[in-house]
């Protein structure tokens, strides 16, 4: 047994398959700028590009999508300087040990995944063999570099389940302690934007309706103009959190008003109880519009130089396949394919 001590290091990744909205920012971009300046943690961030393709992508448009997703982390305060911030496709090595892990995981552990079924349903026939191997390739991203602090949404937490257990199934069929337990951070409630229409629903980049959300590239306009239309119900606002219960408009401004104002939801009800909505949204309005416009506004400006964003993905890669090449040599020797 080769005893190792995994030295602590974030990964996440976002998959570039359409635009960005306000909960990729308060869920994942915000909270990966802050995890960057806190716990002395190494922070490598993911555009998972073979993730994106295993639903058809119009290759244009995929490329398109990487490269706004990266001026988005940037925009968002994630600085190539402090974290390796690349597009998965130029790191092999991902797809490298995938094959690998497909080789550990179980079909009985694969067709549990949720999101698999949720997502195809009765077309699951018709699937690529991509989309159910996906959790894999996921486990993969995150032990190629010896990640132990994975932050996700909800919805991706069975998949993390997953690669704790091809993690503990690797080091048990070889007698290695080699690969880390890792850890999901599951983002809060607080920070889980739902959608301006529905709040019991996600808050979408997919939703049919554009004024359900709002995207991180909209002008301050359509800012203002989504949240002072957003579905609310006609009481004001309550003094206590107990009072958001069965409120799930009201309780999803309240909480993106929180997050946008590094606040808790209690004390923004501390602030503004009893207000009406025809006040709460003005407000609202105006610190979204303060947070975000400048976002959208240093988005734009670096989309105009698609190779200055070419060249930061790049340079991110190279400093990802240092640590990734050998954890990926190490993974070969203990399989045992000659080197
Ligand atoms: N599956 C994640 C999603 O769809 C994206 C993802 C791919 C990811 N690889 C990852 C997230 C590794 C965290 C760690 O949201």
């Amino acid at each position: 047994m080769t005893e190792v001590v995994h030295t602590p290091r974030v990964f996440s990744g976002i998959q570039p398959s359409g635009g960005l909205t306000l909960g990729n920012y308060l869920g994942a971009l915000k909270r990966f700028a802050e995890m960057q300046d806190t716990g002395g943690m190494q922070t490598i961030y993911c555009m998972v590009d073979l993730h994106a393709i295993t639903v058809w992508q119009d290759p244009d448009k995929l490329a398109h999508a990487t490269r706004e997703l990266c001026a988005g982390f940037l925009a968002s305060g994630v600085e190539p300087e402090k974290s390796i911030l690349f597009n998965q496709s130029q790191v092999a090595e991902h797809a490298q040990l995938a094959w690998i892990f497909n080789c550990v995981a179980r079909m009985g552990w694969m067709k549990r995944m949720t999101q698999f079924k949720d997502k195809t349903g009765k077309n699951a026939e018709n699937a690529s063999l991509g989309l159910f191997a996906y959790p894999a390739l996921m486990a993969a991203d995150i032990l190629i570099y010896h990640a132990t602090h994975v932050p996700v949404g909800e919805d991706q937490k069975q998949h993390v389940e997953l690669t704790r257990d091809i993690a503990i199934k690797f080091n048990n069929d070889y007698g290695v302690d080699f690969f880390p337990v890792t850890e999901p951070v599951i983002e809060g409630a607080a920070t889980r934007v739902m959608s301006l229409r529905d709040g019991s629903k996600k808050m979408s980049k997919s939703d049919p309706s554009d004024m359900s959300r709002i995207n991180l590239t909209d002008d301050a306009d359509a800012i203002s103009k989504k949240i002072r239309k957003a579905k609310t119900d006609p009481d004001p606002l309550p003094d206590s959190i107990e009072g958001l219960e069965g409120r799930p408009e009201a309780r999803n401004l309240v909480n993106i008003y929180a997050a946008l104002a590094d606040l808790t939801p209690e004390q923004v009800i501390a602030e503004h109880a009893g207000q009406q909505f025809g006040t709460f949204k003005p407000s609202l309005a105006d610190l979204a519009v303060a947070k975000l416009e400048p976002i959208s506004t240093e988005m734009s400006r670096l989309m105009q130089d698609p190779a200055e964003i070419d060249m930061i993905l790049r340079r991110g890669a190279m400093r990802a396949r240092e640590i990734a090449a050998p954890i990926l040599e190490r993974t070969y020797e203990i399989v045992g394919m000659v080197r």
